[in-house]
């Protein structure tokens, strides 16, 4: 395992390679514990770099055994070969020269699940970022593109099937049991989309006609016997296919399209160029054992893998800074696509949601980064929220600014101008302003500058003048690293209403840009100016989160009530109804945690049941409405010196009580809000089904009793349905006969699928209160329980720490030390998972102070360790330090 060298990379510092690679030929002989990998190369020294440069090819872990030079042995006085690097010196000054070198690789000892692995008695790669350099010495770095020929021999039985990428070239025996497969892949590509499976795979087929009337093979390849359940993933394959073509015109460029689900990987997927490789969590599908929330992941994780085909593969980065260029571009366009395949206002609901809670407290603790970084030490580290779903809000910002048609120009200019190329965020950007003849330099420090805005708003209404002034006012929290910030370019999207609920228009607006419903706040403070104003306006700001900030609005409840009921943007009323539930829940957390009474707001119960049995509003959007903000959410509106149980305690009084309010309607909800027929996973199905739980889990409060949910676990006749009772049963009455025998009947029924089986964990993983560190630290032994399965450790482990306020966050800390010992652990097979789950710490110091001083001390347990990997390192001195 390599440990911390303390290195750490600048952007200042990128230069391009003094060698440009022409052509790579690789040749593979797979065996489990000893694969020979053979790699030529075609190099010639870059126009204008250093006659005397050596080449410095980049390695991890790796031992060389051959190196020929023009096919001849290369002397050894000319290269030093470390694990790390292999450097060759006195190279060609002109002309193209071959270099093949052949390392021997131990794909079973590679527990990372970077570079070429086992998993589930298949071979499979994860080379992106930096995995490449783990089966080969390469320049492993993403402005180095080639086009490559891949030969795969291997033992026929055990691999009747070897896959790259690219287009199948041929196959043919090759002797003692043995067989051989070529493929080409002719886009020249960085070494981190490299891919290659081999084994023995079942396989469902389809196929696609591109736009200008071109074949393509679709295939998808799982464990035999679960070729059922991949399905809906072919379906949301060619939906993908079609909608990129529709939307963004882009057609896909190869014979063949490829998924590959496996067991065993660090994230969701990977876009490997033709051979997408998937966490099988993200392929299989079928009503009995996925979730609504799994069909929909399926969906647009397909989607976003396959839009990477044009952002991220065809156009790539010039360095891992630019991440977020080929990231917040493709998580854009796969919000994009969900939300045309589904409810547009739900869609954007979620996906502020998922912003709020995860986002947010990553710009707002000590891992906060910027979009488009400066500097790391372990680029895995970067594969962030904030690059992924800030760099989409920034996106979206920019379609926001430009509006549909000029942003779509931008994006065929960025197509058009930077195919095959690897690029930087700034050749994006000038794509835009090229298109729209907009400056966009004081819109791009949404990718410099770190931390989540804050825009503090308030109205005055000028009756005898009919206008309305919105002064406005933006602060910039300082960062780790960036103290000194600037005001950016904010596009807020405000409208007003009269008091009846109907849209005013002003006639003229003053002091600031206002175009199509779009205040454009570029100054530090600002007042708009709405003329015409006939009556004093209700103002909704910062419709469908058309800016990703925190915004301070004095409204009241009955204003607030209005939006809710009167929006026209269904986003702004459910954030109305979020507004309207928080100071509720705050002073729910307060008082709970002063021992007081707990008394729910009245407008708030009242507006939220209103929604709740709107029949002219969608049910998936009732559901959202009833779903509070989580305890994670209060935490970080309160901001500091956060008690878990005293969040939970009011919560919990608050839900009471809504509960004990809406009673009929939750009743009456879950007699009509059914799914009658065979099961479907379409969006309209999905979101009655999660009405209808909402409702249930409603009830089980006001009735305080597990026999709804008991009744309902019995009757379910699917995932989502089934899910809903047990987590009601294990949440709510963890100690009842009723959650112990739906578990243990759980657990019989499904013990073979372990997708199913992490459901099981992670509802265990997830009972509040402080008895759950018990039974985690059982589960763990369970035999079930599988260290070197990430899928599991997150179920468990993971879930515990991140979604679990109360167990994991318990006022002894032992909560914590759990989870040093556990990082500890995981570190030791697998950095990338053990930083990962590290980050649940990255709130430690918004905690009450003992708490604080628990987790600190883990984390500088953690720290103290030898031999950390430069994973757990990054992260446990940033979170320390920030
Ligand atoms: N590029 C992948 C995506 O689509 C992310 C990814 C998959 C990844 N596997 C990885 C990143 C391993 C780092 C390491 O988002
Ligand atoms: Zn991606």
């Amino acid at each position: 395992m390599r440990t911390d060298t303390g290195q750490v990379i600048n952007l200042a510092d990128y230069r391009p390679t003094d060698f440009v690679l022409e052509r790579v030929d690789l040749t593979f002989e797979l065996d489990p514990t000893e694969t020979k990998v053979e790699s030529r190369l075609i190099f010639h020294r870059r126009e204008g770099a250093d006659t005397k440069a050596p080449l410095i090819l980049d390695g991890d872990e790796l031992a060389l055994s051959g190196l020929l030079f023009d096919q001849s042995d290369m002397p050894a006085n000319q290269y030093t070969a470390t694990p790390e690097s292999l450097t060759i010196r006195d190279l060609p000054e002109t002309g193209p020269f071959e270099l093949t070198i052949t390392t021997i690789i131990n794909p079973e000892a590679n527990t990372q699940l970077m570079g070429l692995y086992r998993t589930g008695g298949i071979y499979c790669t994860q080379c992106e970022a930096e995995g490449f350099r783990r089966i080969t010495y390469f320049l492993d770095r993403p402005d180095v593109l080639a086009p490559y020929t891949v030969n795969i021999i291997a033992d026929k039985a055990a691999n009747p099937l070897l896959l790259s990428n690219g287009n199948f070239l041929g196959g043919a025996g090759y002797g003692e049991g043995k067989h051989f497969a070529a493929w080409f892949d002719p886009h020249p590509k960085p070494s981190y989309l490299f891919a290659l499976v081999a084994g023995d795979l079942g396989v469902i087929e389809d196929s696609f006609t591109t736009m200008s009337g071109r074949d393509v093979a679709l295939k998808i390849y799982v464990e035999h016997g679960k070729e059922p359940r991949a399905g809906y993933a072919m379906d949301a394959l060619k939906r993908s296919m079609a909608w990129d073509e529709e939307t963004f015109g882009r057609e896909y460029d190869l014979d063949i399209f490829m998924v590959v689900a496996v067991s065993d990987f660090n994230m969701g997927a990977m876009e490997n160029k033709g051979l997408n490789v998937f966490n099988d969590k993200y392929v299989l599908a079928d009503p009995e054992t996925a979730t609504d929330a799994d069909y929909a992941n399926i969906e647009a994780i397909i989607a976003h893998e396959y839009f990477h085909n044009w952002t991220g593969n065809r156009i790539t980065c010039r360095d891992w800074f630019q991440l977020c260029l080929k990231e917040g571009l493709t998580v854009y366009r796969d919000h994009e696509f969900s939300a045309d395949q589904r409810s547009r206002p739900v869609k954007r609901i979620a996906e502020v949601r998922h912003l709020k809670s995860e986002q947010f407290p990553e710009d707002g603790g000590p891992l906060a980064h910027p979009v488009r970084p400066t500097t790391y030490r372990e680029i895995n580290n970067f594969y962030t929220t904030t690059v992924y779903e800030k760099g989409s809000e920034v996106t979206r910002m920019i379609a926001t600014l430009l509006g549909k048609e000029t942003f779509k120009k931008g994006m065929d200019l960025y197509f058009d101008r930077h195919d095959g190329q690897a690029v930087t965020i700034e050749d994006f950007v000038r794509c835009f302003e090229d298109a729209s003849g907009r400056d966009l330099a004081q819109f791009s420090l949404w990718y410099h500058q770190a931390g989540t805005p804050l825009v503090t708003a308030s109205g005055t209404y000028d009756a005898a003048g009919k206008t309305f002034s919105l002064a406005l006012e933006q602060m910039i929290p300082s960062t780790p690293g960036q103290s000194d910030k600037k005001a950016m370019h904010i596009p807020l999207s405000v409208a007003l209403f009269a008091e009846d609920g109907s849209a005013l228009q002003p006639v003229s607006v003053t002091g600031a840009e206002y175009t199509g419903n779009v205040l454009h706040l570029t100054q530090r403070t600002q007042t708009a100016v709405f003329d015409g104003i006939a009556s004093r306006p209700v103002v909704s700001i910062n419709r469908s989160f058309s800016a990703p900030v925190n915004l301070h609005f004095d409204q009241t409840p009955a204003d607030l009530a209005l939006l809710a009921r009167h929006e026209t943007d269904h986003f702004a009323r459910w954030q109305a109804l979020t507004d309207l539930a928080l100071p509720t829940l705050l002073g729910a957390a307060r008082d709970a945690g002063a021992g007081k009474t707990v008394v729910a707001e009245r407008t708030f119960i009242d507006a939220l049941l209103a929604a709740a049995s709107d029949e002219t509003l969608e049910p998936a959007f009732r559901a959202q409405a009833l779903a509070l903000p989580s305890e994670a959410d209060i935490a970080r509106e309160l901001g500091s010196n956060n008690d878990p149980d005293a969040i939970h305690a009011g919560r919990q009084a608050v839900m009471q009580q809504v509960a004990a309010a809406g009673k009929e309607i939750f009743a009456a909800l879950l007699e009509t809000m059914t799914t009658p027929g065979a099961f479907s996973p379409d969006a309209k199905s999905a979101g009655r089904r999660a009405l209808r739980n909402a409702a249930l889990g409603y009830l089980s409060h006001a009735e305080n009793a597990p026999v709804r949910a008991k009744t309902a676990f019995d009757a379910a006749n699917n995932m989502t349905d089934l899910m809903q009772a047990l987590t009601v049963l294990a949440h709510r009455f963890p100690d009842s006969n009723e959650a112990t025998e739906a578990l243990a009947t759980f657990l019989a029924r499904y013990s073979e699928n372990p997708l199913v089986v992490d459901k099981w964990f992670s509802v265990q993983a997830t009972i509040p209160g402080a008895a759950t560190l018990d039974r985690v630290l059982a589960l763990l032994d369970n035999p079930l329980f599988k260290r070197t399965n990430p899928n599991r450790v997150r179920a468990l482990v993971g879930t515990f720490a991140f979604a679990n306020p109360t167990g994991f966050g318990r006022a002894d800390g032992e909560g914590y030390r759990f989870l040093a010992r556990e990082i500890l652990d995981i570190d030791g097979r697998n950095p990338q998972l053990a930083a990962r789950i590290l980050t649940s710490m990255r709130s430690w110091r918004s905690l009450e102070p003992i708490r604080a001083e628990h987790a600190r001390k883990a984390l500088a347990e953690i720290e103290r360790t030898a031999g950390l990997s430069t994973d757990v390192r990054d992260i446990v001195e940033r979170t320390l330090k920030g």
